[in-house]
């Protein structure tokens, strides 16, 4: 997606030295647009638990190029495993994470270790690609959802989404804003209600950064007024993206997602979720079997961000202590159907197992 007419992907490896690995720092956005340079496995593994990089397709990405750097510095089966497993420990939530690292062993693990980080770096575009692709198609199969609401009606379309599943989050188009993106590319006149997602405000600062860079419309609106705006007929639809699937369509999210399934579900408003294959995790039977991240409390009493005079700032927003789950899980019952690469589907067992019958 663009950024001032250029086009970029959230990663990229350094054409320079053909070997070190480029990110957006994504906790300096919107205020900075920094690019970090990864030189090893353990600035990988602080880039994916500080959030440097975050969303669930992304985190695989860079696990996946973290691996490359691991077997750089040390192709021995022994350290391949130690980093490997490192690595995935490092945010517990989105699955994408342990399926790239799960790809790239399965791979390395069948390479001399003379041949790895060739094979390493390969597997890793390869990922990369993959998801881009997969992306853009989960645009395809949703950008129809969007359509059919302008074909209905004169006015703008308004979709709600919650945190950033856009490119950010992704290597490139996103997950539930690729529809958007598509249809904004057929000039379908629509609006993007940005929920602003505390308590590390992704919506605020990211999806409204990405959408802005690349001239969507939108607005920001506190996490508490989507309910308000779908009860006065303002929200069309909602498009969120998911960091886990459960086999029977159960989906985890950034906190707060569940509230908005709730309420889109008593004002009669479509709730989609877009996601690509690897965010399923076939292992796990329900929702409740998801582990939930719990992160600092610093994330819920402190807020940054910049003073009128230009200063980035972090400042003290509560008395108290806090508390601070970074994911909910939404019953499958509350959602109207997924969008995935392959098409789109109920959110059930039966759903899921349509577009991927090979997992029968
Ligand atoms: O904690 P984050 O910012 O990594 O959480 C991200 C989300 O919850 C996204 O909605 C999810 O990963 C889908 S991203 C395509």
């Amino acid at each position: 997606m663009k950024i001032d007419g250029t086009a970029y992907r959230s990663i990229w490896v350094d054409p320079d030295d053909g070997w070190s690995v480029r990110i957006f720092d994504q906790t300096r956005l919107p205020w900075a647009v920094a690019v970090l340079r990864l030189t090893s496995v353990a600035e990988a593994m602080h880039a994916i638990a500080s959030m440097q990089v975050r969303g669930a397709p992304l985190i695989g990405a860079v696990a996946a190029y973290g691996v490359c750097l691991a077997v750089r510095a040390d192709a021995s089966t022994e350290a391949m495993e130690r980093d490997c497993a490192a690595l995935a420990a490092t945010r517990p939530t989105a699955v994408n994470l342990r399926w790239a690292i799960g790809r790239m062993l399965t791979r390395l693990r069948n390479t001399v270790p003379a041949e790895r980080v060739a094979a390493a770096y390969e597997e890793a575009g390869r990922i990369a690609d993959e998801d881009v692709a997969q992306c853009e198609a989960i645009g395809r199969h949703g950008v129809g959802l969007i359509a059919e609401i302008a074909a209905r009606t004169t006015r703008r379309v308004n979709v709600l989404t919650h945190c950033n599943a856009g490119w950010l989050a992704t290597v490139d188009w996103g997950t539930a804003l690729a529809p958007i993106y598509m249809a904004c590319e057929r000039g379908i006149d629509l609006h993007v209600w940005v929920d602003e997602t505390r308590p590390r405000n992704q919506g605020a600062a990211l999806t409204a950064w990405e959408l802005g860079s690349h001239g969507v419309p939108h607005r920001v609106i506190a996490d508490n007024a989507g309910g308000h705006l779908m009860q006065h007929g303002e929200v069309d639809l909602v498009i969120v993206g998911t960091d886990r699937v459960a086999c029977n369509g159960d989906v985890a999210n950034k906190i707060g997602t569940y509230l908005k399934a709730l309420a889109a579900h008593d004002n009669g408003v479509p709730f989609w979720v877009a996601l690509p294959g690897t965010t399923i995790d076939w292992t796990v039977a329900e929702g409740r079997d998801i582990p939930i991240e719990e992160r600092s409390p610093a994330e819920v009493t402190d807020i940054t961000g910049r003073t009128a005079d230009g200063r980035i700032e972090t400042v003290r927003v509560t008395p108290s202590g806090a508390a601070n789950p970074a994911f909910d899980v939404t019953p499958a019952r509350l959602v109207t159907g997924l969008i995935t690469e392959r098409g789109r589907c109920a959110a059930s067992a039966e759903g899921l197992l349509s577009l991927f019958p090979e997992r029968r």
